[in-house]
């Protein structure tokens, strides 16, 4: 994938951690940093996965190696709930830069102990070391935290709906505590619906962009939710997301903040412009919609702020991200799909 050189420092020298780095936006920042910046050091730290699965099916963590083949950094397999490991990166490591996108990823996950305890507990033993290191903190909040709050959504007007949403509000309010009494910069970053290359293994919790896809490659009638033209959210490309966490080392102000587009967009758009460019004409299958009451109905990032204090700006529209992607889809049927 060819992502644009977002900041001209110098990183020679300088150690990464990017835990959650085996999965889908953790090693797009690894090879982001490995392509542009080969002379700083780059650590991965992910529990990548074991098989271990939760109450609803679904793995408890995602990481794949796959996700990082090529990557020549280090790479620790660890659990960021182990409080001897976090010693060890402590005592044995002299971070500047933390990435941390480590988390039970899953929206749907009903497991409200291991949530927070992996979710909250964990950022909090992991800002503590950035603040022993020095080292700035930028971390993965996310749209969940508002819920259905109404659009756009906008910093401060939270409502979620599920454990996930909930424990990234708990980080963000966290944050908030220790930008107040440290002098590191803490950036967490609400990404919206992500979607790009690297995703697939996340499996069923992939984008519905790469789920979509594969159902058109493989001569299925894509399936939607009724009322899909109205059902719209905020997608935003890997690139962009990894734009924003690139700007977000030099913030001029530590924050929470929106990473999105800024426009909303529905589920049937991602179908049509998928059939434009696989060149497919099926017909869509509409079903029952099983997550009414924690699902969310729009989401549209207000970005002003993001924009102010971070630079950000994203470049992709729809049709643009979905064009740049579509080989990449292509790929993951051929080699791991068929
Ligand atoms: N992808 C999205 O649309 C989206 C949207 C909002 C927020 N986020 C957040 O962004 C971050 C990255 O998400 P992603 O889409 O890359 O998901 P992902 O599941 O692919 O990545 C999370 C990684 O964390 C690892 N992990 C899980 N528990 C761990 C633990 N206890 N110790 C160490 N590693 C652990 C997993 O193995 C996985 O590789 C997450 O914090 C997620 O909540 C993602």
């Amino acid at each position: 994938m060819h992502i644009l050189r977002y900041i001209d420092d110098n990183l020679k020298d300088k150690t990464i951690l990017i835990t959650g780095g085996a999965g889908f936006i953790g090693s797009n920042l690894a090879f982001y940093f490995q392509n542009n910046h080969p002379d700083a050091k780059v650590v991965v730290l992910d529990s990548f996965r074991s098989g271990e699965k939760l109450s609803n099916g679904n793995l408890k963590s995602f990481g794949h190696f796959k996700n990082l083949i090529g990557f020549r950094g280090e790479i620790i397999s660890g659990d960021i709930n182990d409080k001897d490991l976090l010693l060890d990166l402590e005592v044995n490591y002299r971070f500047d830069y933390i990435f941390h996108e480590a988390a039970i990823s899953d929206t749907t996950a009903q497991e409200q102990d291991l949530m927070i305890r992996t979710n909250v507990n964990a950022y909090k033993d992991l800002l503590d070391l950035a603040i022993k290191h020095n080292a700035n903190m930028i971390y993965a909040s996310s749209a969940a935290t508002y819920g259905n709050a109404a659009s756009p959504q906008k910093v401060g007007v939270e409502a979620p709906q599920n454990v996930y949403g909930f424990s990234k509000l708990c980080m963000d309010n966290l944050s908030r505590e220790y930008i107040k009494k440290s002098n590191i910069g803490i950036v967490g970053l609400r990404y919206f619906n992500v979607y790009g290359p690297r995703e697939y293994f996340k499996n069923s919790t992939a984008s519905m962009v790469l789920q979509f896809g594969l159902q058109l490659l493989s001569g299925k009638n894509p399936r939607l939710f009724e009322s899909s033209d109205k059902i719209l959210r905020d997608f935003i490309y890997i690139e962009d997301v990894i734009a924003a966490n690139i700007k977000a080392m030099n913030p001029k102000e530590s924050g929470i903040y929106n990473v999105g587009t800024g426009k909303a967009r529905s589920f049937q758009d991602i179908v049509d412009i998928l059939q434009r460019e696989l060149e497919t004409t099926l017909s869509c299958e509409y079903i029952e919609n099983p997550f009414i009451g924690s699902y969310q109905f729009h989401t549209e990032a207000d970005i002003a702020s993001t924009k102010e204090a971070l630079g950000y700006e994203p470049k992709f529209e729809m049709e643009d991200a979905i064009k740049a992607y579509v080989n990449e889809i292509r790929r993951v049927y051929e080699q791991e799909v068929k």
